[in-house]
């Protein structure tokens, strides 16, 4: 899960001026890292970015289809569930190409969907090498800029566990592909 702090909302932010539009590139790039092997898809993945705490967009490896390594062509599909989001009433989720939906979710609602135990990712944390990894986990992330504290707030009352990556500081994207080298690995342990 990646908090989009200043993420659009709506469908009509331009292709050809990704990091403008909210750090649009860096989000469509956690969205590869996390889905992507080199030949093919992670089937037990699933992606949400939670864009300005208003609308989730999810990616569902199990059913995902067109998705491509490329920023443009992600954000493409951002930007596509976005155009339907008036079909997005309530809470319930509108899919807008096979494995990409859009609900009128913030942070708190999202956490509660996803389940499992949570990990806000800081490099504060437990030593993710100290931990197991226990079965579906949530890890969630923050964009180029730290959470809020509302979103913090929101995390600890979701029994959030912070977890460290190592002491430096990585873009998103590259915490999600040490994050998965975690997880491939059962933590650090089977190669
Ligand atoms: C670019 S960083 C955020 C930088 C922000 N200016 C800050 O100081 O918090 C984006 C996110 O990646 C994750 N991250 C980056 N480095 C990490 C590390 N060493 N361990 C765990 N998570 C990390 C965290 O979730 C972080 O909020």
């Amino acid at each position: 899960m990646v908090v989009g702090r200043d993420a659009p909302t709506s469908a009509d932010f331009p292709l050809d001026d990704l990091p403008g539009a909210g750090r649009m590139d860096l989000l469509a790039r956690c969205v590869t890292a996390a889905l992507l092997r080199s030949h093919g898809i992670r089937e037990s993945v699933q992606v949400r970015l939670v864009l300005s705490d208003s609308f989730t967009v999810r990616f569902d490896g199990a059913t995902l289809q067109g998705l491509h390594p490329d920023e443009r062509s992600t954000a493409a599909l951002v930007r596509a569930t976005l155009d339907e989001r008036e079909a997005a009433i309530g809470h319930i989720p509108v899919e807008t190409s096979p494995g990409v939906s859009l609900v009128r979710m913030g942070l708190a609602e999202t956490l509660a969907a996803a389940g499992g135990q949570v990990y806000r990712l800081h490099e504060d944390g437990q030593p993710a090498a100290d931990c197991a990894p226990p079965a579906n986990p949530t890890l969630v992330l923050s964009d180029h800029r730290s959470f809020r504290a509302e979103d913090a707030a929101t995390l600890e009352d979701a029994d959030a566990r912070r977890l460290s990556l190592g002491p430096t500081v990585l873009h998103a994207d590259h915490a999600i592909a040490v994050a998965h080298n975690w997880l491939d690995t059962d933590g650090f342990e089977t190669y």
